[in-house]
């Protein structure tokens, strides 16, 4: 199983986890740096998690939880058969974390040879604010650099306030610059 737990030794002693990161679509652009849990959240950690790849057994569980977080959108691009053909073509950029054998958050990313794209990061209630979000975000990016990806992009609905508010506590940089459009070929509105 490729996952590393708690605490995260290694990581917190290379600075090679703090990557430029650029996000988008509120859009924002980057400064800056997430990474492995402060101090402050290793001294007020109540569980241990681990951190692995994503695989598709983790499916169900993964939707599941995404679909009780207001502020994340289910479409049909996250079918299973779609999210299978996501997770081979982006092999090793996504990931669960667990704790007490349960999903506590999931992050998929991938990338299309220039930049990479952050999505759904979803952390459970019941486990927010002990730095597990970051640490799925780094996960992500570290995979990314090693790739050579060193810039990735978030979308974010504007309507999701604690997203925005996430992102921008960790330096990623509100895009302004910007307009994403998109076209819908054929499926429908949720496609
Ligand atoms: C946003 C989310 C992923 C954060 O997960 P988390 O594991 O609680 O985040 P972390 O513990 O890693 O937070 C690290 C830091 O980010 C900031 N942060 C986290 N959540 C925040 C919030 N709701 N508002 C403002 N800042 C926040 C804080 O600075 C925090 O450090 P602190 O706890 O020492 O103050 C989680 O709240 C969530 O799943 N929200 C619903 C889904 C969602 O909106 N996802 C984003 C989609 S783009």
């Amino acid at each position: 199983m490729n996952g590393s737990v708690f605490p995260y030794t290694t990581m917190a002693q290379d600075p090679s986890w703090v990557v430029a990161m650029m996000p988008s679509s509120l859009s924002f652009e980057p400064t800056a740096v997430g990474g492995p849990p402060s101090a402050a959240q290793l001294q007020r950690l109540p569980f241990v998690y681990s951190i692995r790849t994503m695989m598709i057994d983790d499916y169900d569980s993964v939707i599941g939880m995404m679909k009780q977080t207001p502020g994340v959108t289910f479409r049909d691009a996250d079918s299973r058969e779609s999210t299978a053909m996501y997770l081979d073509r982006n092999p090793e950029l996504s990931f669960v974390a667990i704790a007490e054998k349960k999903l506590a958050g999931c992050i998929m990313s991938g990338h299309d040879g220039r930049r990479g794209y952050l999505q759904h990061l979803v952390v459970h209630s019941e486990f927010r604010r002990h730095g597990i979000a970051n640490s799925l975000v780094e996960r992500c990016l570290t995979a990314l650099e090693k790739l050579g990806i060193r810039k990735s992009h978030i979308d974010v609905l504007k309507s999701n306030d604690t997203g925005a508010a996430y992102w921008e506590s960790q330096g990623w940089k509100l895009r302004t610059d910007i307009h994403q459009y998109s076209c819908v070929q054929s499926g429908g509105d949720n496609v």
